[in-house]
């Protein structure tokens, strides 16, 4: 049955005359979204992911940017439309770099990093570190887009930024002025400060004050974690979409079950079986991808430690805790593998998957196993 009646009230955009539907993009996620992880979401979407973008990658280490030594450039066809994200606090190497991925790749849009609060990015002038420093930015977007337009102009230059350094310093506003100025094509906001980190909420306010003052399409970006949330931001906020990061490995059928509900459809539930489903699947996609089992095992436990969160079950508080504790605890994937299938057997059958329950998606105040905790030590 459709249900049209529940639709936001955007559900596309235009990136230039590109549409794009619907209205999400995957955040990028350095040590997350890599193809093996975005292939993971496209096929619990049903490829229906709107935008993907790459792992943020540097241009400031190289003398002369080589584009062979960085792995984060390698996509897939099937995953257009999809951009390059850079990083960098140098014009010239900024737009040298920019040329080169575009004439090499030709991705649908190259994207400009203002937003990485890492000390190692950040503390030096770049990511959100040009936050500070917002005639740089605006030097790196002129010259970025100065070379795109010189090399390849059908490819559109695009921006994620974050609203500001600190609370004292909020200038998401300046920042869209000099977007648009320099022919930036959209331009994705997350709601946080640099030195909030991912502690807290995001601020949808800012995000919000941004959409209504642009004439470019406004991405919003900050704990989007289900259907409902997304379909309220937009409404709300104005925003021509959303990007969904970490609420993407809370649960990886995301952007699928909001294009199933923007095209009027019924949500798909995800039963706790399919939920631990996902861990053979992504194994495969990480191995055929080349990676070691123990770089595919670490990964593997990275999502679990996010996905694990959103499994109840009536007879057991501690469910979630539990089913993460067996697999962050397994000490090789074909041991993680074998637990996945005993819990399918087992818990799995009164166990529901509800990965909405979460608002905060930073676990670091959390009491339970924290993010990264299954790295440690290694
Ligand atoms: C592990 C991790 C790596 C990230 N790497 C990048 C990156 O390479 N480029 C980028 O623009 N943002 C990066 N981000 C920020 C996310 O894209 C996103 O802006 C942020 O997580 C807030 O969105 P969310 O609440 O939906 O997760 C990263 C975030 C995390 C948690």
């Amino acid at each position: 049955m459709l249900k049209i009646d529940n639709l936001p009230k955007k559900v596309r955009f235009n990136l230039r005359n590109k549409e794009i539907f619907p209205n999400t993009i995957l955040s990028p996620m350095d040590g997350v979204t890599d193809a093996p992880f975005r292939r993971l979401c496209r096929v619990l979407s049903g490829d229906r992911m709107g935008l993907l973008v790459s792992e943020f990658v540097p241009t400031d280490g190289d003398a002369v940017f080589n584009p062979d030594g960085h792995k984060q450039l390698k996509f897939f066809p099937e995953e257009r439309p999809f951009g390059i994200q850079i990083f960098g606090r140098f014009p010239d190497r900024m737009a040298y770099a920019a040329g080169r991925i575009a004439e090499r790749y030709h991705p649908e849009f190259i994207e400009v990093n203002a937003g990485c609060p890492a000390p190692k990015v950040a503390g030096k002038g770049s990511g959100s570190g040009l936050l500070r420093d917002l005639p740089r930015l605006q030097e790196i977007l002129h010259e970025v887009k100065k070379t795109l337009e010189a090399k390849t102009p059908e490819i559109p230059l695009t921006l994620k930024c974050r609203i500001g350094w600190d609370d004292e310093s909020i200038n998401v506003m300046e920042t869209l002025k000099i977007a648009e100025g320099e022919g930036v094509e959209m331009l994705t906001v997350h709601g946080r400060t640099r030195l909030q980190g991912y502690n807290g909420l995001a601020n949808w306010e800012w995000i919000g004050k941004v959409a209504a003052a642009a004439t470019i399409p406004v991405i919003g970006n900050g704990d989007v974690n289900s259907v409902e949330c997304a379909r309220e931001r937009i409404n709300t906020y104005g925003v021509s979409g959303v990007s969904i990061g970490r609420g993407a490995m809370h649960n990886p059928w995301i952007f699928g079950q909001i294009a199933d509900a923007w095209e009027g459809r019924e949500k798909h539930v995800i039963t706790a079986e399919e939920a631990l489903d996902v861990f053979p699947l992504y194994y495969k996609f990480k191995i055929e991808d080349g990676a070691t089992e123990m770089n595919a095992m670490g990964r593997m436990k990275q999502l679990a430690a996010r996905l694990c969160k959103g499994f109840v079950a009536s007879s057991d508080e501690n469910v979630a805790m539990s089913v993460r504790q067996a697999l962050l605890t397994c000490q090789s994937a074909a041991e993680m593998l074998d637990q996945v299938q005993k819990l399918k057997e087992g818990l799995a059958r009164e166990m529901v998957f509800v990965p909405e329950r979460l608002v905060n998606l930073n676990g670091a105040k959390e009491t339970e196993l924290k993010f990264g905790d299954q790295f440690k030590g290694r």
